[in-house]
């Protein structure tokens, strides 16, 4: 019979991590069991960082960004002599699931120790939305509002000097926060995987915005695509429009959980306890389809690619 499950939180940290720990605690106390946390991630996890908590801990955490069991990124955890030893940890500590909040990478982690015979349960929790088997990912939500307070700020700003401001967002590879915000902000331009840079396109664009002595120009570009102060000169030189960036950062991580990203976090924490108390489900991992909670098997998840929402893209271009 199951009896003591454990939780953490691992590689980048978002908002609504606590909102779905405490859920999953919670749940997990509800139904009986013992819960533990494992602090500091994986890393965590291999130290043996392993401690039984009850309902108190959970107390006033739910509205906390960040994660209060701490995270960390752990790239040996690859190495299967790590992996191997983490499970032997969790044995030791006859832990019989574990419940893991995090991105791809955690979900790696994950399915390395169900290969060790570990019950994994895994709950998408990161800013970037770039897990496949998930529509929305803990975090999005917050982050994507964290982004538009930021572009409301700089509008102020830019349309006072008829500025065009370059704005890097977050994403890892993953396009989704650069372009729901520029969606949510009406931006003039969007530069990500999905929808790439056409310079000429631009340029013109901008040309005729400064030409119809438009007040300013907001661009969202997504991280990891290139060097945006190089662009903004370019961007000065062929069009005329002064032009200032900004790199918006680790601020996108941070800041109390939208509502909508807490009502995610504890209906994917407490499906967790439920597969978990299931003793004929294997390891899996939560994400939510067309408004459902949904859960699949570990080795498949990991193997998919995070679509991208229909017609987004397009809808960007007629309204831009
Ligand atoms: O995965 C979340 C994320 O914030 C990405 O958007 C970003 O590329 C990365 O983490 C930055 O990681 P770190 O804070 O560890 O440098």
């Amino acid at each position: 019979m199951i009896k003591k499950i454990a939780v953490l939180t691992s590689g980048g940290d978002a908002p609504g991590m606590n909102a779905c720990l405490r859920a999953v605690i919670r749940a997990g106390l509800y139904n009986g069991k013992d819960m533990y946390v494992v602090y500091d991630g994986l890393r965590g996890l291999v130290e043996g960082q392993i401690e039984q908590v009850n309902k108190d801990f959970t107390q006033d955490i739910i509205n906390r960004g960040g994660t209060i069991i701490r995270s960390a990124r752990l790239p040996e955890f690859k190495q299967p002599e790590v992996s191997e030893r983490a499970a032997n940890i969790l044995k030791d500590f006859e832990i019989d699931v574990l419940v893991g909040i995090g991105g791809d990478g955690t979900f790696r982690g994950l399915n390395d120790l169900a290969k060790n015979g570990i019950k994994v349960i895994g709950i998408p929790g990161t800013i970037d939305n770039d897990v496949g088997s998930t529509e929305q990912t803990i975090g999005f939500s917050t982050a994507l509002n964290t982004i538009c307070e930021c572009v409301d700020k700089l509008k102020d700003t830019s349309g006072s000097h008829q500025r065009c401001s370059l704005i890097e967002v977050m994403g890892r590879h993953c396009g989704d926060l650069a372009m729901y915000a520029a969606l949510a902000e009406g931006a003039e331009g969007v530069i990500c995987v999905e929808h790439p840079l056409k310079e000429e396109v631009l340029f013109r664009k901008l040309r005729k915005m400064k030409a119809q002595n438009k007040s300013h120009a907001i661009i969202l570009v997504s991280e990891n695509l290139l060097d945006i102060n190089e662009l903004a000169k370019k961007i000065e030189k062929e069009t005329g429009f002064d032009t200032r960036t900004e790199v918006l950062g680790r601020l996108q991580r941070g800041g109390s959980p939208t509502a909508e990203d807490r009502v995610l976090a504890a209906r994917m924490g407490a499906r967790s306890i439920s597969i978990a108390l299931d003793e004929k489900v294997g390891s899996r991992i939560i994400g939510i389809r067309a408004g459902k909670i949904i859960d699949l098997p570990i080795e498949e998840a990991v193997q998919m690619e995070h679509e991208h929402t229909h017609g987004l893209r397009d809808l960007i271009d007629m309204l831009q």
